[in-house]
């Protein structure tokens, strides 16, 4: 491939190409796929005003690109791998022939059941093959695809299905995760009860358990599959045409439906999984995060994908049967390249390594890690144990924003830097941001990461709110894109990304807003205000620590708590619930009326030793009522 970046030559090359001559850097990497019609510009972005459009003019289709224009030399090839969440069970080898067919049935019966160009489909479902075949049969008649991680509540679903308006819901009748089921479709029954919008349900069936179907609104998709053709044509969508929308945390209680569109994200995906994972014919690669997050969407469905690559579906969870069973997929299949998340690093090596040891890991060449910072230790027995020490560790740092990854080292190109996610990919020019909003441009500094120029695979936007999206991503510092992250360089230029900087908390590699929790919990009824915070974990990463104060003294706390929990549950989903809570008779603010996060966060963490200025808060003796009742 042309864009292949293999060694440090290549890289130096590319990467000063990719600052000279931006445009025929990224046309000529562009040029690699299947256009229907050409562009007429690369790009045409202004990041003052948050507009980026790239391939203007050109036509093309992701999913075309992604299957059929493989068929011709890959067509028996497996391109997924469906590993099932019981080890005894039956895995499914799906070659490229057979998912088109299975894609271009979905895309037939997606059209028969009035979904156009244009119109948003919810796919909340677990990770089965229907969830990969249901993205790529959007894509292919221009649906766009929101799908919904399957942890969500109902709540949390329906509030995502109204925000884009989604006409459809594509779900299942329950999931594995582990040793338990889940009632799927009765959540999605739930929440459909507040989506006026959804018109019908398609159900994928898993679990085999009983569930309510609804007239003229729920069908199995099984039964209409085996009717729909087995062919289709992929229609034409311009480069700009919205490819999916996919929700993020933020710094109010509404999610940011993040947009993506068609041919600077395919362009930039597919770039980026050649290189970061030095992608070799008949590899077997395999990236352990959900369809339900961008990792899963970029490095598991559509990068490889695009690559003709053979990429590994794992429907389970890492503790299921037993703490071996990432390595026994890994053996199972001679996996080469292994892209998982530090918070199930930190997990797995907290477990007897007799559990990593029975298994034969020598089909790796390259491990990889995304979604927080991975700490020293971690990083260090992902190393020794899992690589033995001979496979490079690629830290890839990006956001669902970025929609790929923007730093990575490149396998046997980059230093191997324990917790630094090291170089810029060719394309990608970030910097850092001092106290007084310049850049600073010497080494041996901190500040706030932004990236300097746009690159294809930007979010365009907010759905339904443009103003949100330049407000959060370029107003801080006008020019940049704004990442909301803190980050290190060292003296050899090298970037180590530090963590949030604003009101987002990676809790097991989840970001989680505080805003969202904070409101679900305010509706209980005896809770006057709240402030949730975040606090060392050592598998999660951070645990969330919320600070509670009631209306009237209640006659024992316990409940309450159990009943706050239990909202959260409700309203966003089990992983946003708080690990500690503390009720207090008031919480430290400014004058202004702003909560004093910076104080609850160093009493949360239980350092005590410093908490800098207080005298300028509205009432300060709370901060010693609150450090004595610390939990
Ligand atoms: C964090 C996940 C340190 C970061 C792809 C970012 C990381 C947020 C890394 C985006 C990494 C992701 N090192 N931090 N290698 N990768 N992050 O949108 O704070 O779920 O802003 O996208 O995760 O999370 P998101």
């Amino acid at each position: 491939m042309s864009y292949n970046i293999r060694t440090r030559e290549e890289y130096t090359r590319s990467y000063q190409n990719s600052v000279e001559k931006k445009t025929e850097f990224w046309e000529g990497i562009a040029k690699e796929f299947t256009w229907f019609k050409p562009w007429n510009t690369v790009m045409n972005c202004d990041m003052k005003e948050a507009s980026f459009k790239w391939f203007e003019g050109a036509k093309t289709n992701i999913t075309f690109n992604s299957i059929d224009r493989h068929l011709e030399r890959k067509s028996e090839q497996t391109a997924i791998i469906f590993e099932p969440n019981m080890p005894n069970e039956q895995a499914t080898h799906i070659s490229y022939s057979v998912l088109h067919k299975k894609v271009c049935k979905m895309a037939n019966l997606l059209s028969e059941m009035g979904i156009n160009k244009g119109d948003r489909v919810a796919i909340y479902l677990p990770m089965i093959p229907e969830l990969a075949v249901s993205v790529l049969a959007c894509a292919r008649i221009g649906a766009v695809h929101s799908v919904i991680f399957a942890g969500f509540s109902s709540g949390a679903l329906a509030a995502r299905v109204n925000d884009s308006s989604c006409k459809m819901v594509i779900t299942a009748d329950g999931s594995f995760r582990g040793n338990k089921t889940i009632d799927l479709k009765g959540i999605v029954d739930e929440a459909l009860t507040q989506c006026p919008c959804v018109e019908k349900v398609l159900v994928a069936e898993r679990t085999m358990t009983q569930i309510k179907m609804k007239n003229n609104r729920d069908y199995f998709l099984k039964p209409l599959l085996e009717k729909a053709s087995e062919k289709h044509e992929a229609v034409h969508m311009d480069a700009e045409d919205p490819l999916f929308i996919l929700y993020t945390s933020g710094s109010t209680g509404k999610p940011k439906g993040m947009v993506h569109t068609t041919g600077g994200y395919m362009v930039y995906t597919a770039y980026t999984f050649n290189n970061v994972f030095a992608y070799e014919p008949n590899d077997v690669y395999w990236c352990t995060a959900d369809i339900g997050w961008i990792t899963g969407h970029s490095y598991i469905v559509y990068g490889p994908l695009l690559n003709g690559a053979t990429t590994l579906m794992f429907e389970g969870v890492p503790s299921y049967p037993n703490p071996g069973r990432f390595w026994e997929v890994i053996d199972k299949y001679k996996v080469n390249q292994f892209y998982t998340a530090p918070t199930a690093i930190r997990a797995l090596a907290k477990e007897s390594i007799e559990h990593v040891n029975r298994y034969d890991l020598s089909s790796l060449k390259i491990i990889g890690t995304v979604g927080e910072p991975i700490n020293e230790e971690a990083w260090q027995w992902y190393n020794t144990n899992i690589g033995k020490k001979k496979c490079p560790i690629v830290d890839t740092w990006w956001q669902t924003e970025t929609g790929g990854i923007l730093i990575s080292p490149l396998p046997h190109i980059s230093p191997q830097i324990p917790t630094f996610a090291t170089n810029p990919l060719p394309g990608i020019e970030p910097v850092l941001m001092d106290e007084n909003g310049n850049e600073s441009n010497e080494n041996d500094t901190v500040g706030k990461l932004c990236i300097k120029y746009p690159w294809p695979s930007i979010a365009r936007t907010i759905w339904g709110d443009h103003k949100r999206y330049k407000e959060t991503y370029f107003t801080a510092f006008p020019g940049y894109y704004f990442t909301g992250d803190g980050a290190k360089r060292n003296k050899d230029g090298m970037f180590r990304i530090t963590g949030r900087v604003d009101d987002v908390i990676i809790v097991s590699g989840h970001n989680l807003g505080t805003a969202p929790i904070e409101d679900a919990i305010n509706e209980h009824p005896m809770v006057a205000e709240s402030a949730i915070v975040g606090f060392p974990h050592d598998i999660k990463g951070n645990a969330l620590y919320g600070f509670v104060t009631l209306k009237e003294l209640p006659d024992g706390n316990k409940n309450i708590k159990l009943e706050i929990n239990k909202i959260i549950s409700e309203k966003i989903g089990p992983i946003a619930k708080l690990d500690r809570i503390q009720f207090t008779s008031g919480l430290p603010k400014t004058r202004s009326g702003k909560i004093m996060r910076r104080i609850l966060r160093k009493i949360a963490e239980g350092d005590f030793s410093n908490f800098g200025d207080i005298s300028t808060l509205l009432n300060p003796e709370i901060v010693e009522e609150i450090k004595n009742g610390r939990v």
